[in-house]
């Protein structure tokens, strides 16, 4: 497994178009009431604008795109919504797996997905299976995914794997138990929708990460929505600490 550098131990390579966007995609049900139409309404225009995101990615070339699609937290929903999200899941992985295939696009599921129904596990399995050793964009849904779940996880796994490590632990001894140790930590975070908060997403990962909100309500959030956060991402100086005289001084 190919891990990467924490932006915390060292400075990372920085790059024009970021490496990894990961994203809140919120704002489905408001956009649906603003029509009088059912929230589930706004769910499934959202999967459109999934289809849309995805192919700017691969455009852009972007090499990690990271969709929250269900969190942890998302279970204390009507049951009607839930199950609808799941079926809603289910349906967009069937119908849209062989394109994503088709585009070279490798698809990975973070979360805990023991909730799931058998169908559904079986459905991301076999998804995962069929893009696996594809080259392009790696797209990761997480759903029924937690940022503290995922460190606990990891916790879980290391200390059964290395036992004898009890009592001192290093950042390098967790990180490849996090569920997104494939990938370097996000570059770039976007929460549509108009809310300033994380919601229990990649807590670890995203130390570093630049953070953009905007108030566009995900199933409107277009090509042009999706260009004014990358450019706002362009003008940021990332220092990982450092001054910005030595920032200048390095890029001169
Ligand atoms: C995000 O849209 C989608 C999921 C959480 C599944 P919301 O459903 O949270 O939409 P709002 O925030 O109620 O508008
Ligand atoms: C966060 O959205 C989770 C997803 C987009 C899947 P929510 O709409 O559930 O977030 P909160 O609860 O308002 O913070
Ligand atoms: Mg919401």
């Amino acid at each position: 497994m190919a891990l990467f550098s924490s932006a915390t131990q060292r400075v990372p390579e920085i790059a024009h178009v970021p490496k990894h966007i990961a994203v809140i995609m919120d704002g489905n049900g408001r956009w649906a009431r603003k029509r009088f139409l059912p929230r589930i309404a706004g769910h499934k225009k959202g999967v459109e604008t999934v289809r849309e995101l995805v192919k700017q990615c691969v455009l852009l070339k972007v090499d990690y795109l990271t969709l929250f699609a269900f969190s942890s937290e998302n279970w204390r929903r009507p049951t009607e919504e839930v199950t609808f999200l799941m079926s809603l899941f289910m349906e967009a992985l069937k119908r849209e797996v062989v394109k994503l295939h088709q585009n070279n696009i490798k698809l990975l599921m973070i979360g805990d997905r023991s909730r799931f129904d058998a169908n559904l596990i079986a459905q991301i399995e076999a998804s995962e299976q069929l893009t696996a050793n594809n080259t392009g964009l790696v797209l990761t849904i997480a759903a029924n995914y937690g940022g503290r779940w995922d460190i606990l996880q990891a916790m879980n796994k290391m200390q059964q794997d290395v036992p004898q490590l009890t009592g001192f632990y290093r950042e390098d001894h967790l990180t490849p138990y996090l569920s997104m140790a494939y990938a370097p930590e996000p570059d770039l975070f976007i929460r549509t929708g108009g809310e300033k908060r994380i919601s229990n997403f990649l807590l670890w990962q995203l130390a570093y990460t630049e953070l953009y909100f905007t108030d566009t309500l995900w199933p409107d959030f277009n090509e042009a929505a999706f260009s004014a956060a990358i450019q706002s991402y362009q003008q940021r100086e990332r220092r990982f600490g450092r001054t910005s005289e030595q920032i200048k001084a390095s890029s001169a």
